[in-house]
C-alpha cells in the first residue's frame, strides 16, 4: 500500500488526511531538548547524524505523524556555500553578509556543497532505514530568496531590507547571488533524493515580502527552476512548495512552478485556499500554531474547521508555521486525535 502522504501528493482525496507537522522536532519537546544538550548545541546536532536522526524519529515515536522531516536548517547551504554561520543565544542565526559581486564570487560552486554536507546525507540514509515503513522521508532547503535575505543582512530581519536594498541597488550582483543559491540548492536536494529523501519542500519563509513582478521573479521562477531540474533527475518525485504569506500569490503557484502541494500559512482562510488554491492541486497546512499552546475547545473547532474545508479535495494536514518552543505536547495529541477522529 502506497504510503498516504505520497497519495495526497499525487492528487488522491483521502478520508483523513494524513498529518505532519513543521518542526515538529524541537523544543516543545523534553526528549528533543535533552538530544540537544547532549549534542552541545543546534549546529552540533545538525551536524551529528545519529543524534540529528534521533531527534527527526522523536515525534514520530511518541505522535505517529504520517511523514518525518529531515533534521537540519535551511541555513546549512549558505554555510557550505563558503559563509560563517553560527546562533546567538535567545536571538537567531547569524552569518557573514554579501555585499557585493566581489562576495558573490567567492562563494563555492554548486557541486562543491557535498563534503560540507555529508553528515546531512548520513542522516538520511539512516532514516531511510529506520522509519517504519508507513512514514514519509521528506528532505528540504529553503527557497533562494529566503536564503538570500540570510546571506546579505547576516541575520534575519522583520522586513527583509538590506535584501530589498541590495536587489534595488545592485541587481547584478543580487540576480547572481540568487542564481549561485538556486544552482546550489538543486545539487543538495538530488543528494537528499539519492540518500532516500521521498519528499522534497521549499521553504520561501519570506516570499510574503516580494510584491509584484518581484514575486515572480524571486519566488515563483527559482522554485520553477529547481522543481524543473530536480524532476528531470528524478521523474515522479513530489515537490512541496511553502511560499510563506504569499497571500494571493498563492492561487496558480503550484501551476506556475510546478509543484505538487502548496503549503498554506495562517494568514489565509481555510475556505478562501479550499476554493482558490485546493482546486488545482494538493495543499497542506493552515493550523494557526498557537492553538498548540492554548490548546481547548478553539483547537479542536479550529482542526475541524481545516479538515471540513479542506475534505472535498488532496490535503496534507499540518500548522500555518512551525510550532513553538512553549507549544504543550499534550495538545498536538489533541489536534491529531479530532483530525483522526472526522
Ligand atoms: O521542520 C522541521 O522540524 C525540520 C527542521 C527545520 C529546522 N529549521 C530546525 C530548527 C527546518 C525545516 C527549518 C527551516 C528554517 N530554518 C526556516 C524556514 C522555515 C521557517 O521556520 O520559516 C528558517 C527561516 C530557518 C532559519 C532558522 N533556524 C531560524 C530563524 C532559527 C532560529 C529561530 C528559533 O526558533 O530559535 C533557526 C533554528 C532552528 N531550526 C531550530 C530548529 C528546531 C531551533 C534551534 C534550537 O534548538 O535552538
Amino acid at each position: 500500500m502506497t504510503k498516504t502522504i505520497l497519495r495526497a501528493l499525487a492528487g488522491e482525496t483521502l478520508p483523513t488526511p494524513p498529518i505532519w507537522m513543521m518542526r515538529q522536532a524541537g523544543r516543545y519537546l523534553p526528549e528533543y531538548r535533552a538530544t540537544r544538550a547532549q549534542a552541545g548545541d543546534f549546529l552540533k546536532l545538525c551536524y551529528n547524524s545519529d543524534l540529528a536522526a534521533e531527534v527527526t524519529l522523536q515525534p514520530i515515536r511518541r505522535y505517529g505523524f504520517d511523514a518525518a522531516i529531515l533534521f537540519a536548517d535551511i541555513l546549512l547551504l549558505p554555510q557550505a556555500m563558503g559563509a560563517d554561520l553560527w546562533f546567538e543565544t535567545g536571538e537567531g542565526p547569524r552569518l557573514s553578509t554579501i555585499t557585493d559581486m566581489a562576495g558573490v564570487r567567492a562563494l563555492k560552486p554548486a557541486d562543491a556543497v557535498h563534503d560540507h554536507l555529508a553528515p546531512v546525507y548520513e542522516t538520511v540514509r539512516i532514516l531511510a532505514r529506520e522509519l517504519p515503513r508507513e512514514t514519509t522521508l521528506i528532505g528540504f532547503a529553503g527557497a533562494p530568496w529566503t536564503v538570500a535575505t540570510y546571506m546579505i543582512a547576516g541575520q534575519g530581519s522583520k522586513d527583509q531590507g538590506r535584501a530589498h536594498a541590495l536587489k534595488a541597488q545592485d541587481r547584478a550582483t543580487f540576480q547572481a547571488l540568487i542564481d549561485a543559491i538556486t544552482a546550489a540548492t538543486v545539487e543538495y536536494l538530488s543528494m537528499q533524493v539519492q540518500a532516500g529523501a521521498e519528499v522534497i519542500k521549499l521553504f520561501d519563509s519570506w516570499a510574503g515580502s516580494l510584491k509584484g513582478q518581484d514575486f515572480n521573479d524571486f519566488a515563483v521562477k527559482p522554485a520553477a527552476t529547481i522543481i524543473a531540474a530536480l524532476k528531470s533527475r528524478h521523474p515522479g518525485l513530489p515537490i512541496i512548495a511553502f511560499p510563506r504569506e504569499a497571500g494571493e500569490g498563492y492561487v496558480g503557484f503550484a501551476k506556475a512552478t510546478g509543484a505538487d502541494c502548496v503549503a498554506l500559512d495562517n494568514s489565509v482562510s481555510p475556505e478562501w485556499a479550499a476554493e482558490n488554491v485546493q482546486s488545482t492541486g494538493c495543499v497542506q497546512g493552515n493550523l494557526a500554531p498557537e492553538h498548540m499552546v492554548t490548546g481547548g475547545e478553539a483547537l479542536i473547532r479550529e482542526t475541524r474547521r481545516v479538515v471540513q474545508a479542506f475534505s472535498k479535495g488532496p490535503h496534507i494536514f499540518n500548522l500555518g508555521h512551525g510550532i513553538t518552543p512553549d507549544a504543550n505536547p499534550d495538545n498536538v495529541q489533541l489536534m491529531i486525535d479530532t483530525v483522526r477522529a472526522g
